[in-house]
């Protein structure tokens, strides 16, 4: 472990789940021209292993197999595909310790925290499992008395899942797990950083029972490539997407050549308001736990903090305490609570937020240093202002900017006040302010007097520039379906 400036590499262990080629069609197969990429433990810049790179001719042989699947596995039964994600569901909870080895291995997230994100992304397969069950249509009284009128749904037809490196599991299982659920095949495209986790989850599946083709997971490093087949492939009927803005943007005009059907997670730019009448150890508590969670490095972490003048000085001094206290270190040391950040680019956005900030007027009241590596020490800036990047874009690390307000609506401007709209926080203990503060925050997420908001029974996606689509609850198969109006004509 290391508080300020060491850590402590560790032998890799050997994990059972490891598998190295892609998954397609039933089968584990190399990348027709044999290339490969290797996985980087974030931690300790040992290669973990290095993975197949599969390019456009090998994701369209994936891309035929579930096109290929899918009438057999849309006409299983509900029951049916019930039962084998429930099968899923049980293996993974069965290598939740394995599961969670591998993604701390290749994402750095620390122990205690894969551990939960195998809990979470089990969760969405079990949630699934049993909405398969419930894809209720519809009986509409008719317009004409010798009509009827019937609404269906049905499987959109063969999905793909790109899917982000902060967690490796969970995003996948949140996009496949309705997709299966609905009778569609997929094809999942996990990021070239943390591939492993992803692959070891098909393995999981292969075991499962998925009939070869439904399941297909394609590892590759040529993102651009491979990402402009899956929107333009027109056997593809739906693409799903969590990571960034920009990328979000490209795939979507992309996928307007024949109008694929999209859901897209992006980025966020969530704000946290600590009103002058909150419980100031529980904002404190919410802060940390959304602000730290995955070294900062999620769409729905805290990114400004605003904190009435009342109390500002409480809380400050509060947070910048529980701040001061994290353990930063290798993931793999149960006693670490804050990994590394995943590259080189992460760790040179953090740099470059905080020297903008400093630049500004920002003031450093905890941390403020790179350390070894891609690690950096948890940080509290205060003297934030508006017109600081890091008041404007995600920083996607482990620091915390803290602003001063006195008026309500100010503060409500203020956090409205950005392109993005995916989650939002706010502590105070008047129930007509609660109301009040959420209805007006522009946001598709708002956690009142809470910082984890994430569960697979409730929608997950923003408005604005953070997204289309819900993820999750009962809302989440129906961006997996297409609704079917069947009008029976003649009846007498
Ligand atoms: C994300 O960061 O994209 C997902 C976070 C969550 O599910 O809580």
């Amino acid at each position: 472990m290391m508080n300020s400036t060491h850590t402590t590499p560790k032998p890799q262990a050997t994990n059972s789940l490891i598998r190295t080629q892609s998954y397609v069609n039933g089968m584990w197969v190399d990348a027709a021209n044999g290339e490969t990429f290797d996985v980087i433990d974030p931690a300790t810049g040992n290669i973990i292993a290095s993975v197949v790179d599969m390019g456009n001719a090998d994701v369209r042989t994936a891309i035929d197999a579930a096109h290929a699947a899918w009438p057999a596995y849309r006409d299983l039964t509900a029951k049916e595909r019930s039962t084998l994600l429930r099968k899923w569901f049980t293996l993974i909870v069965e290598h939740k310790e394995e599961l969670a080895r591998l993604m701390t291995m290749e994402c750095g997230k620390v122990l205690s925290e894969s551990r939960g994100e195998v809990d979470y992304g089990a969760s969405f397969v079990e949630w699934f499992a049993e909405e398969a069950k419930r894809t209720y249509g519809d009986v509409i009284p008719a317009n004409t008395k010798d009509k009827r009128l019937v609404v269906i749904k049905q499987s959109i037809g063969v999905v793909a899942a790109i899917t982000p490196w902060n967690f490796p599991l969970a995003m996948i299982t949140r996009k496949v797990g309705p997709a299966l659920a609905a009778g569609s095949p997929v094809i999942v495209k996990p990021p070239s950083e943390t591939p492993l986790t992803a692959l070891a989850i098909s393995y999981l599946a292969e075991k499962a029972g998925f009939p070869p083709g439904v399941y297909n997971t394609v590892t590759t490093s040529k993102n651009a490539e491979v990402g402009l087949e899956l929107c333009e492939n027109n056997k593809v009927r739906k693409l799903s997407f969590t990571g960034s803005t920009a990328i979000g943007k490209l795939l979507m005009s992309q996928c307007a050549s024949n109008l694929k059907k999209i859901s897209l997670e992006l980025g966020g730019n969530a704000p946290f308001i600590v009103f002058e009448d909150a419980d100031i150890d529980a904002a404190v508590k919410g802060a940390m736990a959304s602000k730290f969670r995955n070294n900062g490095q999620t769409c729905v972490c805290v990114n400004r903090m605003y904190v009435h003048d009342r109390v500002y000085d409480e809380f400050v001094g509060k947070l910048s305490v529980a701040v001061a206290a994290l353990r930063v270190g290798n993931g793999m040391d149960d006693d670490v609570q804050m990994g590394p950040l995943i590259n080189e680019k992460g760790l040179t956005k953090v740099k470059h937020h905080l020297a903008d900030a400093l630049s500004k007027g920002a003031k450093i009241i905890v941390g403020g240093n790179a350390l070894e590596g891609l690690f950096f020490q948890p940080t509290v800036l205060t003297n934030i202002t508006p017109d600081m990047v890091i008041a404007r874009e995600e920083v996607f690390g482990p620091v915390a900017p803290i602003a001063r307000f006195t008026d309500e609506k100010e503060v409500i401007q203020l956090a409205n006040d950005t392109p993005y709209g995916l989650a939002s926080y706010f502590y105070s203990k008047d129930i007509s302010r609660c109301w009040r503060v959420a209805e007006a925050l522009e946001y598709g997420m708002v956690g009142i007097n809470e910082g984890m908001i994430s569960t697979e029974v409730a929608p997950f996606g923003g408005i604005k520039e953070s997204g289309i689509g819900r993820e999750g609850s009962k809302y989440g198969m129906d961006y997996f379906m297409e609704m079917k109006h069947l009008c029976f004509g003649g009846i007498n």
